[in-house]
């Protein structure tokens, strides 16, 4: 099977490499060639490295980089049954290369979009033959992230949904099926949880160190919210929320930060920068948790059950199935575990209990109740059994 990859940068480097290590031929295509240079030597670099540690032979990694093929001259994506686009996020670039794209390949080959932030329905536009065009998102670093969202548009008809479900599991990721709707499945459940730490934050309960603790320590997360923006940057985070805020015709539930905002202002972007929440160049300098338990407690709870909403508010707007929705979370983010499970852990009446308690505090928008954990406290019941 051919498969072309348009755009040689972060994500699409790491795309060619999936492919080609099950087995695909690739023509990995980028208008720069210094990007293609860049991403040549850096999929070389990681064969190395994966031979070095027994991971596969000199002979696969050989065979690995064999069948990526490198171009800046999109004809040669001819004959491709799949093209993976991952280029620039900006909607006029990406219609116009899928013009030409659709004109060099076959009726059948299925176009995807790796777009983050962009309605697939609005790059499909830009085709005629809608009905083989979806969204096929993976996470960074695609190689090593299980989670694959795929985003049918209102016009992608289900075969060729079926197709790609199958062939990412034969590729050995672990597909997630969305609704074409702002921030697709992680990029929406995940918001609370740097929201919830920065409304925290700035109302004084606790200092970012205390909230990264509390999070990690009580809630099991890998990473703090404010140590995984820092680790993300904080112009991508911002611009994720900010997007989906807006895509959301103004919720409040996903309102932006300020705090953040003007990290961003400031140029402190986090790990990349070297200052964000925290400083990275001089270390000394960082808060240190206060590793108080019943504070601890609080703060998680008071994420755990947003984070909870959110999911079961994406269930009760079937935006995926309940299995695909936890998937995600643990696949695509290492969540310790999937949201709606924990809502059964913790219990639909506790969780439900806190979303009232702040919604009574503040009486805010944001932290309405969904319907669904309404109605399924109401009757009893619980998510998976
Ligand atoms: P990047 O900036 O690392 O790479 C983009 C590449 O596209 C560059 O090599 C650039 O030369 C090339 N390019 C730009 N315009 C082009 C054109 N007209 N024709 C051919 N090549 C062109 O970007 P990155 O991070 O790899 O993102 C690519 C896409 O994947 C975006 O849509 C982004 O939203 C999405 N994405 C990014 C993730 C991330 O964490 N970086 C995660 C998931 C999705």
């Amino acid at each position: 099977m051919k498969v072309a990859v348009i755009g040689s940068g972060a994500m699409g480097s790491g795309i060619a490499q999936i492919a080609a290590t099950n087995g695909c031929e690739v023509t990995l295509y980028d208008n720069n060639p210094d990007s293609l240079e860049v991403a040549g030597q850096k999929l070389v670099k990681i064969m190395d490295r994966l031979v070095e540690k027994e991971k596969i032979t000199q002979e696969e990694a050989s065979g690995i980089l064999g069948r990526i093929e490198m171009t800046s001259s999109l004809p040669l994506i001819e004959g491709a049954s799949l093209v993976i686009e991952a280029i620039v996020e900006n909607l006029d670039i990406k219609k116009q290369v899928f013009t030409k794209i659709e004109n060099l390949v076959d009726s059948d080959c299925i176009l995807a979009t790796n777009t983050s932030s962009l309605s697939v329905a609005s790059i499909a536009s830009a085709c005629q033959n809608r009905d083989r065009f979806l969204g096929l998102h993976f996470f960074n670093p695609a190689p090593l992230m299980p989670l694959v969202e795929i985003i049918p548009s209102i016009t992608t008809s289900d075969k060729y949904v079926k197709k790609v479900k199958q062939l990412m599991l034969d590729w050995g990721k672990s597909p997630a099926v969305a609704r074409d709707t702002p921030g697709f499945i992680v990029n929406r459940l995940a918001r609370p949880f740097y929201a919830e730490g920065l409304r925290m934050y700035e109302e004084g309960i606790a200092d970012m160190a205390t909230i990264d603790w509390a999070m990690k320590e009580i809630g099991g997360f890998r990473m703090g919210p404010f140590e995984l923006m820092d680790f993300i940057g904080n112009d991508v985070n911002y611009a994720v929320t900010e997007s989906v805020f807006t895509e959301f015709y103004f919720d409040p539930r996903y309102k932006p930060s300020i705090t953040q905002k003007r990290l961003v202002e400031a140029g402190l972007l986090g790990r990349k920068s070297g200052h964000g929440y925290y400083n990275y160049e001089n270390t000394s300098s960082n808060p240190k948790p206060n590793e108080d338990r019943e504070l601890g407690t609080k703060i998680f709870n008071r994420t755990i059950v947003m984070l909870i909403n959110e999911a079961a508010d994406a269930l009760f707007l079937n935006i995926a199935s309940q299995e695909d929705l936890d998937t995600a979370m643990t696949r695509g983010v290492n969540y310790p575990k999937g949201l709606l499970k924990w809502a059964d852990e913790l219990g639909i009446d506790t969780v439900l209990k806190g979303l009232e308690d702040l919604f009574e505090e503040f009486g805010e928008d944001r932290y309405r109740p969904s319907p669904l954990l309404k109605r399924m406290n109401k009757n009893g019941e619980t998510f998976y059994s």
